[in-house]
This record gives C-alpha cells, sequence and structure tokens, in this order.
C-alpha cells in the first residue's frame, strides 16, 4: 500500500503543537499518573458546577421521553431548535443584541468552529486572491496554528508590551501596526481569543471596540474567541464587558463551564456566517452532538447561566490566581522572571529573559522531571520576523492542586537556573 496522503493529509497530520499538547494532556491524564501536569487546557474540577450538571443529567434521566430524544435523534446541522431560541432569547433580553436564531450555528465544540471559520473565510478565493486571518495581538491560541488547509493562513502582530508592576507586565494591541497589516495584506478576518489563551490577557473595552471599529471600515468580520470569556463561562476577573456587532463573529463554548467532554460550542455571528457553519457540520458530521445543549437548555431560559461565571467560577479561578502568584513569587526569589497580569483564564503566561535555551528545550527538560508546561514557541505563528521573545516564555496551567503547582514551579526555578 502506498503512504502518500494529500498536501491537506499531510498538513493535518504534521506534528502540530496542539497534537503534542493535546497528547500529553491525555496521557498525564491515564498513562502518567505522578506526572505534574501543568500544560493542558482541562478546566478544574469545580465542586459547585459539577453537582449542578450531575443534577442536570439526573433531571434528563428521570423524564424518559426527553432522554430518549437526546440520545436517539440527530439534531438539524444548525443544532438544536430549543438551544438556539433560548440563547437568541438571552443574548437580546440581556445585552439587547440584534441575534436572532438565524445568527447562531452549534458546533462539536470551539475547536471545531474555528477550523470551519478560518477554512471558510481565508485560503484561495474565486478572485484568485489569498486571504489571511489578522491576529492583532500574538501571542495567540495554539490551536488555531495548523487548522489552515492554505498555507501560511495568518498574518500576526507583535504588541506593546507595558509594566503594570515589577514582575508584571501587560500585551497591549499596537493599532498602528494592526492597520499597516489591514492596508497591506488581502485580510479575510480579524480573530482574537478574549481573554487571551496563552496570557490571561483580557483585551480592554476600548481595544475590542477600536478592533470592530477597523473590521467595519474594512468590511470584514471580527471573530471574537470567548472560550473563557463573557457572557460565559465568565472566568474574567476584571469587568471588561462582552461585545458583539452585527458584523462580529462570537464563540462561546461550554467546556469551560466544565462540560469539555460534551464537544459544544456556539457561533454567534451574520446569517450567512450561521448558514455556512450549519452546511459545514452537515458534510463534516451530519450533527451536532446534542447532550451538551440538553444539560445546559434550562440555564439558557432561566438565565442563570450567565450567573455561573461570576458567582462561582470567577471567584474559584480568580483566587487560585491570586494564591499561585504568590507562589510564583516565593519559588522564583532567586531567578529572573516575569509574568502576563491575569485577568482571566487559568494560564500564567510566565517569561523568562536570562533563559540561554528555548522554552522547547526547558519543556523536554521539564518533563524528564514530571513537570509538564507549554512551550511558548508554539504561540507565535504569523509574525514576519523572528522575536526572541518568543523563546523566553512558556504556559502554565495555575489551577491544579496546591501541592501540584508549588512543586511544579520549585523545579521549574531549579532548571531556569540551571539554563540561565
Ligand atoms: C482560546 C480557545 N479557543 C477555543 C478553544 C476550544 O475549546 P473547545 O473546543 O473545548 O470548545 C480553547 C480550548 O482550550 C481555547 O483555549
Amino acid at each position: 500500500m502506498t503512504r502518500s496522503f494529500s498536501k491537506v493529509g499531510t498538513k493535518l497530520t504534521a506534528r502540530s503543537g496542539i497534537l503534542e499538547l493535546m497528547d500529553d494532556l491525555g496521557r498525564a491524564m491515564t498513562e502518567w499518573p505522578d506526572m505534574l501536569m501543568l500544560g493542558g487546557g482541562n478546566p478544574a474540577a469545580v465542586p459547585a458546577v459539577q453537582t449542578l450538571w450531575r443534577e442536570r443529567m439526573a433531571e434528563l434521566l428521570a423524564d424518559g421521553p426527553a432522554f430518549d430524544r437526546m440520545l436517539g435523534n440527530y439534531d438539524p446541522p444548525q443544532g438544536n431548535p430549543r438551544f438556539i431560541k433560548a440563547l437568541a432569547e438571552l443574548l437580546q433580553r440581556e445585552f439587547d443584541w440584534a441575534v436572532a436564531p438565524r445568527n447562531i450555528a452549534v458546533t462539536n465544540g470551539g475547536q471545531s468552529a474555528f477550523f470551519f471559520l478560518f477554512n471558510l473565510l481565508a485560503g484561495e478565493h474565486s478572485d484568485g486572491l489569498r486571504r489571511k486571518i489578522l491576529l492583532p495581538l500574538c501571542p495567540e491560541y495554539i490551536g488555531y496554528a495548523d487548522q489552515g488547509f492554505a498555507p501560511e493562513m495568518f498574518v500576526a502582530c507583535r504588541p506593546e508590551i507595558t509594566w503594570l508592576e515589577p514582575h508584571i507586565f501587560k500585551y497591549r494591541i499596537d493599532f498602528p501596526a494592526v492597520e499597516a497589516a489591514l492596508r497591506d495584506g488581502d485580510i479575510a478576518a480579524i480573530a482574537v481569543s478574549r481573554p487571551t489563551n496563552p496570557t490571561g490577557n483580557m483585551l480592554t473595552d476600548d481595544e475590542v471596540r477600536r478592533l470592530s471599529a477597523l473590521a467595519a471600515q474594512h468590511g470584514i468580520p471580527l471573530i471574537l474567541d470567548n472560550a473563557y470569556g463573557a457572557p460565559f463561562p465568565g472566568v474574567i476577573f476584571t469587568d471588561a464587558k462582552p461585545f458583539w456587532e452585527p458584523h462580529v463573529i462570537m464563540t462561546l463554548s461550554l467546556s469551560k463551564l466544565g462540560l469539555p467532554g460534551t464537544r459544544t460550542s456556539v457561533v454567534i455571528g451574520p446569517p450567512h456566517i450561521a448558514e455556512a457553519i450549519a452546511a459545514m457540520t452537515a458534510i463534516a458530521g451530519l450533527a451536532n452532538g446534542n447532550i451538551g445543549q440538553q444539560l445546559v437548555t434550562p440555564l439558557i431560559e432561566s438565565g442563570e447561566i450567565l450567573q455561573l461565571g461570576p458567582k462561582i467560577l470567577r471567584p474559584f479561578y480568580e483566587e487560585k490566581s491570586h494564591a499561585a502568584l504568590a507562589w510564583v513569587r516565593e519559588a522564583f526569589a532567586d531567578i529572573e522572571w516575569a509574568i502576563h497580569a491575569s485577568e482571566g483564564a487559568f494560564f500564567f503566561w510566565l517569561c523568562f529573559r536570562k533563559l540561554r535555551i528555548p522554552t522547547r528545550e526547558l519543556y523536554e527538560r521539564l518533563k524528564a522531571r514530571k513537570v509538564l508546561i507549554v512551550p511558548g514557541e508554539y504561540f507565535f505563528f504569523g509574525l514576519a520576523e523572528d522575536w526572541e521573545h518568543s523563546r523566553q516564555c512558556l504556559r502554565l496551567n495555575f489551577a491544579q492542586p496546591e501541592a501540584v503547582v508549588r512543586e511544579g514551579l520549585r523545579i521549574i526555578a531549579e532548571e531556569v537556573a540551571r539554563a540561565s
């Protein structure tokens, strides 16, 4: 048998960062129980939400016909009509957004939503132009990096770095650079995660408004990835507001509400985009998994879903972030370090400017000592020029149990000292 794959096949089967990350995550959870797992993006086990989902599942089981319908039927490719109607009504009621069911499409997780969106919008068009996705703030989510069928799908801009206090910095969008990229390239859409994975940066309301205005001015969509953000799950530690306008494509996911196993996310955008996503779902997978939608529909109808962030998830993760920052200060007392301001999500983005090896190498050394992190290099795709900073950063999940985070930090400090 020949072992030749198509060009697309070869691209999608390359040893991508996201494959390595998810592989490490899966193995750490099953085959390597003694690994200190600071790598993946698994949400923490938050007791109050675990109880909520158990109760909802019990309700579904108790209602025999509803349970049978859930398991026994395909939903339309756009998603479950009752779920979609409830979500549109909630967004209209609470935020006064002009969202109707035709603006919404469900996908099997945000990762699939981005695979569809990027390949829908970027790549070669019938006018011969090769359009690209503009990432206005790099570093950006590792999971986007290898999603394009087309080569070099992304153009990314370096941020401005501002220091909030000694050791703590924040990336801000360099708007002149974004405007130049919009002028120079054939840009299909602007895309950002908010809060940003890997940094925990929460783009300010003003930054989002300016990006939206630029997108509108260029007649392209602004894609806002709210996997951790607003209106839900709401793992945000600032008072930044949810944002949507008719040319914005917003994605929401149930994963960080504690339901990654249900693989459920929602795309909210112009009707032709929602329609296109539903069409792609039909081709790629017939329909979406419907268990997640069934679990959360009553909470969307009642609006309770909007309270899970402020009442449960924000306090849980914010407290973890504060505690872990104190452990960072303690563990790194003798090395040179910096961290991005933790404004949401559950990652620390650490930067070691005196490191003499790339973090890719540091990752290997740490793995050999049973500590898993994600090396920063993977998050710097789409840049036109090399940037030393890209080899000095790493991402760490701070939402793990205290003993795991503290021991991991102690070993990281030792390895950074050895390599500085
Ligand atoms: C920024 C961001 N976007 C999208 C996703 C995809 O999540 P899911 O496919 O579980 O909805 C993730 C997962 O961690 C993420 O961090």
